[in-house]
């Protein structure tokens, strides 16, 4: 369903008659293209706080502010200092990143001063326009932040806005920055279509071997998108039993990325809520995260360096009426990842990770009714709904063979939607 709003403003009568409606203006926001690879504007303006800023010159595509030694609230001070001047002139679709420090348990001046940067972010990705994006990224080791700075520098970071990143200490690993994936094996759920066909073909992109799973009904797509991404195709219900036991047996080497996109919704308040509709979501979008999962950990089909990354929700996060279901699974998909992620890394070396989409133009977004898709579209800083495409890099750079240390971690790609912010 193509949003017709976002082309219509694009021009200058309908930017003009939306300006003085006082309507949303979105801007086209600037994605990754293999002629296009790096975004718009001047270099990267690196910042400390603290330290005086000099009004920029031009349009730095980028500001990076490294806030990691602020521990009071004199040194938010220098946050202000150093930003004040420069933040106009980002260009459009450029980016602003902070980097922050671990809270500090031991000092509660630190921990305000550290949780400080969290709202000040968030407010101003609310605020900023133009397609421009701004996140905090709370660093242990600079080196291990490498594919996370690249990942938010980039057009591929498109419609991650207002996000907390945490990213802690993993040795280095060096792969092919154009086909990290290379000689590795990617499986992604639900894969026929939609944002499973989309992170398949953005892993196959990067060099990997892909495995595109879907339900039988839906053979013909995905056989036809894994004969053009040179990958195989796997008919299979994930909620079948033994669905864990079976992709094993597929993969006798192994996988190294393992990405739980199939999800249903089945929409209907509590009240008027079948048992069938409540059970068949929390099935697909939860219990056969947690039943492959398990199985694949424990026939250690998913490779030492191997990547989870499973699809949770807004929904998960904010809840959303009608959505009591599928809210419920996209939230327990949360949890999953947060308490299966130190052990994973600690038993198999995997990291576990999840992506919650926002609003993204896909088939089952476009059965929502018009009045209230319209209004899920606009409700997010950017005054837009995301690609699937979007989301798709952002399971790239989780899965990335050197974001080893990033784990535990979910990751909203929703624009900085006003649900749940
Ligand atoms: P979609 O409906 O376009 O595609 C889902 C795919 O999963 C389909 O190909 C379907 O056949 C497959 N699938 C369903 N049940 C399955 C099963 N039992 N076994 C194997 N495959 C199965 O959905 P879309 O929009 O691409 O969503 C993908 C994921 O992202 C889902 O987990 C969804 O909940 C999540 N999501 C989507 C959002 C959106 O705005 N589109 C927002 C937030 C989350």
């Amino acid at each position: 369903m193509p949003d017709r709003y976002l082309s219509f403003t694009g021009t200058a009568p309908g930017r003009f008659l939306t300006r003085r409606l006082g309507l949303p203006q979105p801007a086209a926001l600037r994605r990754w293209s293999p002629q296009r690879p790096a975004l718009d504007g001047d270099a990267v303006l690196h910042l400390t706080a603290g330290e005086s800023t000099a009004p920029a010159t031009g349009s730095p595509c980028a500001v990076v502010l490294d806030a990691t030694g602020v521990r009071d609230v004199d040194g938010l001070t220098g946050v202000h200092a150093a930003l004040h001047p420069v933040v106009r002139s980002v260009a459009a679709s450029g980016r602003v990143i902070v980097l922050g420090a671990p809270l500090d348990p031991d000092d509660h001046h630190q921990a305000a001063a550290q949780q400080a940067l969290e709202g000040f972010t968030r407010s101003l990705g609310k605020e900023i326009g133009r397609g421009r994006t701004v996140n905090l990224v709370r660093l242990t080791d600079r080196a291990a932040a490498e594919t996370t700075l690249r990942f938010l520098l980039s057009p591929r970071s498109a419609y991650v806005s207002g996000q907390v990143i945490e990213v802690g200490r993993a040795p280095a690993v060096s792969v092919d920055p154009d086909r990290p994936f290379a000689g590795r094996t990617a499986l992604v759920t639900g894969a026929a279509r939609g944002i499973g066909a989309a992170v398949a073909e953005t892993l196959a992109r990067d060099g990997a071997r892909v495995v595109v799973l879907d339900v039988p009904q839906t053979e013909r797509d995905a056989r036809a998108l894994a004969e053009r991404l040179d990958g195989i195709a796997l008919a299979l219900d994930i909620t079948a039993p033994d669905a864990g036991a079976r992709i094993a047996d597929a993969l006798p080497d192994g996988l190294d990325v393992l990405v739980h996109n199939a999800g249903v919704t089945r929409d209907r308040r509590l009240v008027n809520m079948p048992a069938g509709r409540w059970s068949s979501v929390l099935d697909v979008n939860l219990a056969s995260v947690l039943r492959t999962t398990d199985a694949l950990l424990a026939a250690k089909a998913v490779n030492d360096g191997g990547r989870i990354v499973a699809t949770a929700s807004i929904a998960g996060l904010a809840g959303n009426a009608g959505q009591t279901n599928y809210g419920a699974s996209k939230a327990g998909v949360v949890g999953l990842v947060r308490s299966l992620a130190p052990r994973a890394l600690a038993e198999h070396g995997v990291t576990v990770n999840a992506v919650a989409p926002g609003f993204i133009e896909t088939a089952m977004t476009a059965a929502i009714p018009l009045l209230i898709r319209e209004a899920g579209r606009r409700m997010n800083s950017l005054a837009q709904g995301g690609l699937p495409v979007d989301v798709a890099e952002t399971t790239a750079w989780l899965a990335h063979p050197a974001s080893g240390a990033v784990n535990g971690q979910v990751v909203r790609v929703c624009g900085q939607s006003l649900l749940g912010a």
